[in-house]
């Protein structure tokens, strides 16, 4: 396995959830994590409890805009001069039928999760292309592949995801990109998603540190060797 360590990752939706326990995960590794989540108060707590493990960069910046999201790769350009991994994190459900879904319900998820990875990738490539290749991880969810009632949405924007990181992958694989699709189940966090869930005993759920681990595996594995998809479960759903 490869060593992680001095290395430069970016995670969008680092302050809590998943996003957050990948960020700690590449810096327990000795990578420089820099991080954006919507919220300045958010970004700036994490910051503060991240920075014991080692070299930290937030910033408050929402994937959906093109400039905001120009404006935090050249903040973290600033901040650490290099790029070498990229997850796109950030994403978010709110369930609704299709027949009662609004234009705005459906454009919010589009943009939230398909059109802020490509924002972050389009910022993401020269970047790492300068530096002779580098690692793109985009966070969908098996909910691109299974699709249910209240899921239109978020069900196509993930598929959409799923879609737009293997043709990336094909498109940047001779760039030294390697690219990744990771697929998780119910994960115990504070999701939008699936409130009814995440009521009573969770236990069963994926915990985001197990995301991380996957996530960190999946880095370190030889540069020769590229895990395209990964799809997480967790062992027992409630039945
Ligand atoms: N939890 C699950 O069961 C599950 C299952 C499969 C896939 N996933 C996927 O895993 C990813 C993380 O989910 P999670 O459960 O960890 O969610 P979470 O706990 O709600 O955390 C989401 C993170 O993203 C940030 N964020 C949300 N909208 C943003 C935006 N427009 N711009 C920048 N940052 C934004 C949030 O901060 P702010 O609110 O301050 O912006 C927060 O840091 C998502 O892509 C989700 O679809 C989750």
């Amino acid at each position: 396995m490869e060593s992680l360590a001095g290395r430069f990752a970016t995670v969008t939706g680092g302050t809590r959830g998943i996003g957050r326990a990948i960020a700690e995960r590449l810096l327990r590794e000795g990578v420089a994590v820099a991080f954006c989540g919507r919220s300045g108060a958010a970004v700036s707590r994490a910051v503060e409890e991240l920075e014991p493990l080692g070299r930290v960069f937030g910033m408050a910046a929402d994937v959906t805009h093109p400039t905001a999201v120009r404006n935090f790769f050249q903040a973290v350009e600033n901040a650490f001069g290099a790029l070498d991994i990229l997850v796109n994190n950030a994403g978010a459900a709110h369930f609704r039928k299709v027949g009662e879904m609004t234009g705005e319900d459906w454009h919010r998820h589009i943009d939230l999760n398909l059109n802020g990875p490509f924002h972050c990738t389009r910022e993401a490539l020269p970047r790492m292309i300068r530096r002779g290749g580098g690692s793109i991880i985009n966070i969908s969810s098996l909910a691109a592949k299974n699709a249910f009632s209240g899921g239109a949405a978020y069900n196509a924007a993930k598929a959409g995801l799923n879609a737009f990181s293997e043709a990336l992958m094909l498109d940047h694989r001779h760039d030294n990109i390697r690219v990744t699709t990771v697929m998780p189940g119910s994960v115990e966090t504070g999701f939008s998603g699936n409130p009814e869930k995440r009521a009573g005993d969770t236990s069963w759920m994926i915990a985001p540190e197990d995301i991380a681990e996957i996530v960190a595996l999946v880095l370190k594995m030889p540069t020769r060797t590229m895990v395209s998809t990964v799809e997480v479960r967790p062992s027992r759903p409630r039945k």
